[in-house]
């Protein structure tokens, strides 16, 4: 039996046209800057977020790790809520390899409150204390539910931002959802901030890559950085290429999984209304809030021997997200099977 997969928008694999597009790529040795197809989709993705120059990167975590450090000079801090990925799931990298401290707000469903970070952040606060050099936003918020940012917040931050000084980096790991979830366009979030990394590998469906974006300034920094981080890479252009092809066939198709996670949190709702509320489901991901009922781990056990699989946040929680491998059969099928498991 297939299993349907809703562990991640991660799973996904190459598309056979996707995988024709990347064998036919034009490709050249990109630490000499010379590979024409990674080239051309870092230009486009820059200019879709409202930048000047973009870096090719082989994954999300990366393009954070250097557009922090270029906003973030070692022993100062960077604020995040305290469930952006940048903390939770990176591994210590921003302290262990740039010297960044965090501190974190906390957020409810991930979504920032402007007022929040404002009173949280240090700007200047040496020399005994350590200075806010940058504040991270994550849009579409993972842990958060996939929530979208609400872009009136993100405006104030960033007047906030140009009076302090302070820089905003962008973990638009899933900003595509965003966009296509509200139809603000891009570059009108991506612009806000000093520097973004949007993923192509979650719901774009690429096999592998990031970009970062920013001035051509900072760019040509994050070359150097990458380069020294071991990330310099050589006829990469078929791995862009998969990139490419995303952008143009996997962009618009999000909104179908958008609609096919409402109609998942709304038919587990339908049994289990303390567990899930449809109407935070802005995207991709439905988390389901079990610590009234059975534990997480136990539910992605069960789900798994009948064929769906499942993410456990920790006890007591499950992330459900949706993607260019489950159509709406196999939506039908997690239904059947998380309804029935869930039912009460
Ligand atoms: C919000 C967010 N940011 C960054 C990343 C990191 O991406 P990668 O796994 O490519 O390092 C992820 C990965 O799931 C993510 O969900």
């Amino acid at each position: 039996m297939d299993v349907v997969d809703l562990r991640s928008d991660t799973v996904t694999r190459p598309t056979p046209g996707m995988r024709s597009a990347m064998a036919d790529a034009p490709v050249g040795d990109d630490v000499y800057g010379e590979d024409p197809t990674v080239n051309a989709l870092q230009a486009r993705v820059a200019q879709l977020l409202g930048h000047e120059a973009g870096l090719f990167v082989p994954t999300g975590s990366l393009g954070n790790l250097l557009g922090v450090r270029l906003l973030v000079p070692p022993g100062a801090e960077a604020l995040c809520d305290d469930r952006a990925h940048i903390v939770r799931a990176e591994l210590g990298a921003h302290a262990a390899l740039g010297g960044v401290t965090t501190r974190t707000w906390s957020a409810p469903r991930g979504l920032l409150d402007p007022a929040t970070v404002m009173a949280l952040a240090a700007p200047d606060a040496g020399p005994y204390l350590v200075s806010t050099a940058a504040v991270v936003v994550e849009d579409t918020h993972n842990f958060g539910g996939g929530t979208v940012q609400d872009l009136a917040a993100l405006r104030a931050l960033r007047t906030w931002a140009d009076a302090t000084g302070v820089g905003l980096h962008l973990d638009g790991a899933r900003l595509w959802n965003a966009h296509v979830a509200t139809g603000v366009g891009l570059a009108e979030i991506g612009g806000l901030f000093d520097t973004a990394t949007v993923c192509l590998s979650k719901g774009l469906g690429a096999p592998v890559g990031s970009v970062l974006v920013s001035s051509a300034e900072r760019i040509a920094q994050a070359r150097v950085l990458r380069k020294r981080q071991g990330a310099g890479m050589r006829q990469v252009g078929i791995l862009a290429a998969a990139g490419q092809y995303a952008l143009d066939h996997h962009v618009q198709r999000l909104g179908a999984d958008h609609a096919r996670a409402r109609r998942l949190a709304t038919a587990i709702a339908d049994v289990r209304p303390d567990v899930v509320d449809p109407g935070t489901v802005d995207t991709n991901i439905v988390v389901l809030d079990l610590a009234a009922g059975p534990l997480a781990p136990g539910l992605a056990d069960a789900a798994r021997e009948r064929g769906v699989a499942v993410s456990v946040l920790g006890t007591g929680t499950a992330r459900l997200v949706t993607h260019l491998d489950v159509d709406d059969d196999g939506i039908d099928r997690a239904i059947e099977v998380l309804v029935r498991l869930l039912a009460r």
